[in-house]
């Protein structure tokens, strides 16, 4: 089809708010997939994905459709939804010309939903509003129709009301998204110029790299260069999404495909990247890309000492398909050897554990989460620090920053108070409270990431029901009074427990975190002492008694398969152990610290 008949456009939606079933409807009225091979939800196609509902990476798929004896070619490019990823998302938006917004009528607009918002309108993308789940008898069209126009300003007269889940609507959609968004400019003369929005790690045709054409055109064979890598490949295969893979021999401006050169590592061809011909090369980038930085560090150790290299070997090949994942070795007396990892946020370090310990059948203990702090050393040096127990002492540093982020709550008004307290408590700093309906407020605050890692979020979803959203960005550093916590137990110094906390917080930190430390800790045969310590300091102090019974002789007699099963059954209590001295510590007591009351 010619340029003017081509539309690129994306689904900006919270989570649950139906943007796969939606997805999956468009697919399959434009006849892209047939319905007996529909697997129920095509964009969301890995399996981690699917199991928590949300979607991870992107994906796209071209569909043709017909209005009014035209043949039209839809791109749709997905998103992610989950603010860990925002970069990607922007990367997704900037690929294309408009965007669906579809928003739950039975809920209305969600703090995630609006951040993607503002970045499509930056992007100059033309929105199409959509209400979905219309056929639920909660849904509230008009009065989510004026939350819309309220809250982001956007003309909802054209809103189209639809059910994704019983394909009412679905043709209007199409017809809009054909007569309301722009096409494509025509730059097919101009030197080719690709935006990369989507990559992944194929073991064996190497990295996939998607991506949409700015500028110029691309035929199989050339030789291309990446502009922010500085690396050059050839393209042996190049095609379209339909959503499968398809060859195809070029790709003109506007067109979005995919391509395939032997590419090592997604760290050559990253989501934002420019790719260009190497021997025609445009002068300049496309604009928006920026070096992935890890936000968030633990330490992962294997249980078992012997599994180093196959962790090892299991991070870099992870790596090889996640730009983001940034690793180390570390080593501690106490955990002996495993690697500091660096994720951007905390759902992209679950993801990366979960995938670890499924994929790669890896039995872990992940240290707790910390943020990278920049601390001010009195020789005048500025050293970032994102591993607690590596602190510098107290008397070679002269001061401490960490990471501030803003964050906004959405809520219903029921809740505003709850949540308030929760960000205060959290060293949050008050920003703005407004009410965007009469029912739901927007609030902001400023708090330190620190803070934030770790269980705000379901902090907020349980303060508020379930109903409040939130989305966060990063601010910048700032100047805290800060200091080193340190966990000794029976008498030995316990790195991996070691937390930076405010000083104001550090009694009752350290008592909290003796007591849950007591808790998850299991006995012993002998007494076990347990301390927070602030240098040589003892803050607070508790101790395990001693246990002296023997699990076996609860088996009276010789039944020899009962005492199997006791064995056994104590082997698996123990799967998540590590012995640090003589005291078998448990995962759940490396990460007591995000738990406290
Ligand atoms: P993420 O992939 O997590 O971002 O979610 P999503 O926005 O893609 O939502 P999804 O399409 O998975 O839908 C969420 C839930 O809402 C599912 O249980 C759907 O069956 C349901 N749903 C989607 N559309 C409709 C609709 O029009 N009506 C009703 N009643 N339910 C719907």
């Amino acid at each position: 089809v010619p340029i003017s008949n081509i539309r690129n456009f994306c689904i900006i939606a919270h989570i649950d708010h139906g943007k796969s079933t939606l997805a999956d409807k468009l697919l399959q009225l434009t006849g892209t997939v047939d319905k007996r091979d529909m697997k129920e939800q095509f964009l969301d196609n890995m399996d981690l994905e699917r199991e928590r509902g949300i979607t991870i990476k992107l994906q796209a798929a071209r569909m043709r459709y017909v209005m009014d004896n035209e043949p039209y070619c839809l791109n749709l490019i997905d998103t992610p939804g989950h603010v860990d990823f925002s970069y990607e998302v922007s990367r997704s938006l900037a690929a294309c010309e408009g965007a669906l917004l579809v928003v739950d009528a039975s809920q209305g607009v969600e703090a995630q939903t609006l951040a993607n918002v503002y970045l499509a309108l930056e992007n100059n993308l033309e929105i199409i509003p959509v209400l979905n789940k219309i056929d639920l008898p909660g849904a509230e069209s008009n009065r989510v129709i004026q939350e819309i126009e309220e809250i982001i300003g956007l003309d909802c007269r054209g809103a189209i009301q639809c059910s994704a889940k019983e394909g009412v609507g679905i043709t209007e959609i199409l017809d809009a998204i054909v007569t309301r968004i722009p096409p494509p400019q025509d730059t097919a003369a101009m030197p080719f110029r690709a935006l990369i929005f989507d990559s992944y790690y194929d073991p064996y045709r190497g990295v996939i790299v998607y991506f949409r054409v700015t500028d110029g055109t691309i035929r199989k064979g050339d030789r291309i260069y990446f502009m922010a890598s500085k690396k050059e490949y050839y393209a042996d295969e190049i095609g379209v999404l339909s959503p499968g893979q398809m060859q195809v021999d070029k790709l003109y401006a506007g067109e979005v495909g995919y391509l395939a050169a032997s590419i090592r590592s997604v760290a050559d061809a990253r989501v934002g990247d420019t790719i260009t011909h190497f021997g025609r090369r445009a002068d300049k980038s496309l604009p928006g890309y920026e070096e992935a930085t890890p936000m968030v560090f633990c330490g992962l150790f294997p249980v078992d000492a012997d599994q180093f290299g196959e962790l090892r070997d299991a991070l870099e090949k992870l790596q090889l398909n996640d730009a983001a994942l940034n690793f180390e070795p570390e080593t501690s007396s106490a955990m002996g050897f495993g690697f500091r990892c660096g994720f951007l946020g905390l759902l992209h370090m679950e993801i990366v554990q979960e995938r670890l310990e499924r994929e790669y059948n890896l039995k872990l203990i992940t240290t707790a989460p910390s943020v990278v702090y920049r601390v001010n050393c009195v020789n005048g040096d500025t050293v970032e620090c994102s591993n607690p127990s590596a602190l510098s002492d107290p008397g070679k540093r002269k001061s401490i920053e960490e990471p501030y982020v803003k964050i906004e709550m959405i809520t219903p008004k029921d809740y505003i108070g709850s949540l308030m307290e929760l960000a205060q408590d959290r060293r949050g700093l008050f920003k703005e409270m407004k009410f965007i309906t009469e029912n739901r407020a927007s609030i902001v605050y400023e708090l330190p990431l620190a803070e934030m890692v770790g269980d705000f979020f379901d902090q907020l979803k349980s303060k508020s029901k379930g109903y409040a959203s939130m989305e966060y960005s990063f601010v910048g550093y700032r100047e805290s009074e800060l200091i080193k916590l340190d966990i000794q137990i029976n008498g030995e110094l316990v790195e991996p427990l070691a937390t930076i906390v405010h000083r104001d917080k550090a009694y009752a930190v350290g008592r909290a975190l003796t007591q849950k430390l007591k808790e998850l800790i299991p006995r012993h045969m002998f007494k076990v002492p347990i301390q927070a310590c602030i240098g040589a300091k003892v803050i607070a102090s508790e101790s395990l008694s001693a246990i002296r019974k023997d699990v076996l002789s609860k088996c009276y007699g010789g039944d020899i398969t009962r005492k199997k099963k006791l064995l056994r059954k104590q082997a698996e209590g123990k799967k998540r152990m590590k012995s640090i001295g003589r005291v078998e510590v448990p995962q759940e007591a490396f990460m007591a610290v995000l738990r406290l009351e």
